[in-house]
């Protein structure tokens, strides 16, 4: 997807797609949506999907399909074993990674669970550039513990800093040198690490972590669930990946790992997940819990039709048009909304744009819940629902205290080939007009705080009446107008 230059001198991302199948959309009126809001106890994972005009909870099983992914789920091959859908998958899997063993899954924290269960054992520690909320779980139900290190540069929420998601390689010879080789499970990679902005990881990085990994015998293990994002930022930040096809790009990153796994409700704009693997006797380990946990061995869990539009859009994301829609979008939203002094994540990453609610709302405590607060006020103002990413997400300590997140993010995802540029622009002017008017946003506390992933289904209500006032200054702004 190329930026281009119109007469008028403004530079617009063009869309190298055009829309041929569409769904209607709803924009309730303001005071509906306040009534949503309050109805879904002001999480936004309760709002229902009629009373949202733009869904920008997640990139996950939602990005648009091509017309050649949804012609290939016609042709496919209906049978519980020997699948001839299956074996295209795995050819595809093989060409692209260069592994031989594939182990199919239906999502990718299936993948995780399979790892986990065969890698970690009671007492070990799986270093990581940074966790994601299910491979984290997965690890620690196996007994074992996850170590973070992301390079200094990754936590610094604004920043011009290329690659983000860099892993501390020297963090990483400190941890063996004081566990010991045999503690560490496996090294993991996440591209484009998610819970910090979609943030990519360098080729370099990566080569650097592999000679760690060969001087100890130890496992490196590629989360490639973001990896279409992370393909494009190499061949745009990387001067070693400039001349490379995106399709020798990946290749150089299949090299230097043992074992890739990836989310295919985001790789390959399909839903499912495989695990592949170099080393034959990696995957008999592995292969004996595929028909316990997912399917038979040729279809592990998903559906044929999702199998084949997977075959294709994973070949899809060799092509650089299709894999910086995404980016490329979200760069234009960060770039508009830093330009106008609203505090978002820098620089523009994959996956979606990042509101920095500590500044955002630096009015409103974080035992507040100020990024849901945030959300919450946004889908008021906008019918756009993003995630919060921040207090509210933690568990409560088992004393009853609240653990502060070192982050307090509002998350939109850009579901790729979703939104057309008119609609982003919409969601930037509605997030500047919040920030102008953020003095009116309160806080929020439970009324409904569930003991495990309290996010998912916690309801919660203003601490104020400022949600009413937040209205009345909205209709006084925009009179009539959605
Ligand atoms: N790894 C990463 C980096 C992810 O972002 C996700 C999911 C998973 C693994 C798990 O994959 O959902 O197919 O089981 N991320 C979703 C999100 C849930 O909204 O960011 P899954």
């Amino acid at each position: 997807m190329p930026n281009v230059r119109f007469f008028s001198g403004e530079t617009v991302p063009l869309e190298m797609h055009k829309v041929r199948v569409v769904q209607k959309l709803n924009l309730p009126p303001i005071e509906a949506r306040l009534a949503a809001a309050t109805e879904a106890g002001n999480n936004t994972f309760l709002l229902q999907n009629k009373d949202v005009f733009m869904d920008m909870l997640t990139d996950s099983g939602v990005n648009a399909m091509s017309d050649q992914q949804v012609a290939a789920m016609m042709v496919a091959d209906d049978s519980y074993a020997g699948s001839a859908t299956y074996t295209r998958l795995e050819a595809k899997l093989r060409d692209l990674f260069g592994m031989h063993w594939i182990l199919p899954t239906h999502q990718g924290r299936a993948c995780e669970n399979i790892l986990a269960q065969v890698l970690v054992t009671p007492g070990s520690i799986v270093p990581m550039n940074y966790h994601f909320t299910t491979t984290k779980a997965h690890i620690v139900l196996n007994g074992g513990s996850v170590e973070e290190i992301i390079c200094e540069k990754g936590l610094q929420v604004t920043s011009s800093e290329p690659f983000k998601g860099d892993m501390d390689v020297a963090a990483l010879e400190r941890l063996v040198a004081e566990h010991g080789a045999e503690k560490i499970a496996f090294v993991r990679i996440e591209a484009g690490t998610n819970l910090i902005g979609g943030q990519p990881v360098s080729l370099a990085n990566m080569a650097e972590v592999r000679a760690v990994c060969d001087r100890h015998g130890l496992t490196l293990v590629y989360d490639a669930s973001l990896m279409a994002d992370n393909l494009y930022f190499l061949k745009q930040r990387e001067d070693a990946c400039k001349d490379l096809s995106i399709r020798e790009i990946t290749r150089r990153i299949a090299d230097l790992c043992d074992i890739i796994y990836f989310s295919a409700r985001k790789l390959g704009c399909a839903r499912g997940g495989a695990i592949c693997i170099r080393d034959e006797q990696m995957y008999q380990k592995m292969r004996g819990l595929v028909p316990l946990y997912e399917g038979f061995l040729t279809y592990g869990g998903m559906s044929v039709r999702e199998i084949e539009a997977l075959t294709v859009g994973l070949e899809e994301t060799m092509d650089e048009d299709m894999i910086s829609q995404g980016p490329i979008f979200i760069e234009y939203m960060v770039n508009e909304l830093d330009r106008r002094g609203i505090p978002v994540i820098t620089p523009a990453g994959g996956l979606g744009c990042h509101i920095d609610v500590m500044r955002f709302l630096d009015h409103v405590p974080q035992a507040q819940y100020s990024a849901g607060a945030l959300a919450s006020a946004l889908y008021i103002v906008s019918g756009i629902r993003g995630m919060e990413r921040g207090t509210l997400s933690e568990q409560r300590n088992p004393d009853g205290t609240e653990p502060l997140a070192n982050m307090e993010l509002v998350r939109l995802a850009l579901p790729r080939r979703v939104f057309t540029l008119s609609q982003v622009k919409y969601a930037i002017d509605r997030i500047d007009w919040l920030y102008q008017n953020r003095a009116l946003v309160g806080g929020l506390k439970f009324v409904e705080e569930p003991e495990i992933l309290r996010f998912f289904y916690g309801r919660l209500a203003p601490v104020s009446d400022w949600q009413e006032k937040l209205v009345a200054k909205f209709k006084a702004d925009f009179g009539d107008s959605l």
